[in-house]
C-alpha cells in the first residue's frame, strides 16, 4: 500500500485550490493548443472495438470525453485521480457528456472514477486496453511505481499513450517558448488563482526527465516498443508503449 508522502499532499492541495479555473486556465494559457494535444493523444488508439480505458490523473475528464468523442460511445473508461475536488468537476462533465449524446441519440461511453494515487491503483491486474496519461506523470512523485502500476493493469499486448510537456530544442524557438512559460503565463495566471500553481507548472516541466531519460523509465518499468511523438515543436511529447 503506498503512502503519499508530503510533495503528493502539496501537489494534491495545489490541485484542489485551482479546479475551479482549471479548465478555463488551461485552454486559455494554451490558446486551445491543449485540446489539440489531447485529441492527437485520443487518435493514436484503436477504438474500432470498443477498448477499456484507464485514464490515470484524469483530472477533470477531459482525455476521457476525448474518448468517447472519438469512439462509437459503448465503451468504458475509468478515471483514477488523487484530488476529490478534481473528481467531482469529472463527474459533472462526463455527466453532461453523457445526456449530450443521449439527445443526440448516440450511444454514451460509460465512465467510472475512482479516487487514488497513480503509484497504487486499486484496479485488478490485466483490466484495461489502454491506459493514458495527460499532463500527470509530470505530477506524480513516484513515477517508477505509477509505470509498474500501470503495466500491471493492462492486458497483454495493449498500450499505454503519454501525453506530456517537453522541453523544445530549437533554440530560437526555445528562447521565446522560456519567455512566455517562466515569464508571461505564471504572470497571466496569477491574476485568476494562487500564483504559486502556475509557477509550479513551468518549475515542474523543468524538473522532468529529458525524452530519452523517460524512455528508459517506462523500458524499466515493463513497456516495450517505446516510442515518442514531439508535438509543436517539442512543446509536448506523446510516449507510447505495449505491454508484452
Ligand atoms: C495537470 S492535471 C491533468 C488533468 C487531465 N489529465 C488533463 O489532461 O487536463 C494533473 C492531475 O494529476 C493529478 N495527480 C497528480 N499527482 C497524482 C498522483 N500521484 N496520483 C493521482 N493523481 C495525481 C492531479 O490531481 C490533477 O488532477
Amino acid at each position: 500500500m503506498y503512502k503519499l508522502t508530503k510533495e503528493n499532499k502539496q501537489i494534491r492541495d495545489m490541485f484542489s485550490s485551482i479546479t475551479g479555473k482549471y479548465d478555463f486556465l488551461n485552454h486559455f494559457l494554451s490558446m486551445n493548443i491543449d485540446k489539440i494535444w489531447r485529441r492527437a493523444a485520443v487518435k493514436m488508439m484503436d477504438l474500432s472495438k470498443d477498448p477499456s480505458v484507464l485514464d490515470v490523473a484524469t483530472g477533470t475528464a477531459d482525455v476521457a470525453i476525448e474518448v468517447m468523442r472519438q469512439s462509437k460511445g459503448k465503451l468504458r473508461v475509468v478515471g483514477v485521480d488523487f484530488t476529490q475536488a478534481m473528481l467531482k468537476a469529472a463527474i459533472v462533465k462526463t455527466d453532461s457528456a453523457v445526456a449530450a449524446a443521449n439527445r443526440g441519440k448516440k450511444r454514451a461511453a460509460s465512465f467510472d472514477f475512482v479516487n487514488a494515487p497513480a503509484e497504487s491503483l486499486p484496479l485488478k491486474d490485466d483490466l484495461f486496453d489502454y491506459c493514458t496519461i495527460a499532463f500527470g506523470i509530470r505530477n506524480v512523485i513516484d513515477k517508477n511505481a505509477a509505470l509498474r502500476e500501470m503495466v500491471r493493469v493492462l492486458k497483454p499486448g495493449s498500450e499505454v499513450i503519454i501525453l506530456e510537456f517537453s522541453k523544445p530544442k530549437n533554440i530560437v524557438f526555445k528562447t521565446g517558448y522560456n519567455l512566455y512559460f517562466f515569464h508571461v503565463l505564471p504572470a497571466v495566471a496569477g491574476m485568476f488563482s494562487k500564483k504559486g500553481a502556475y509557477k509550479y507548472l513551468p518549475d515542474s516541466v523543468q524538473k522532468f526527465p529529458g525524452d530519452k531519460e523517460f524512455m528508459r523509465m517506462m523500458q524499466d518499468a515493463g513497456f516495450c516498443e517505446v516510442k515518442v511523438k514531439p508535438l509543436s515543436f517539442g512543446i509536448a511529447s506523446i510516449y507510447r508503449g505495449k505491454v508484452a
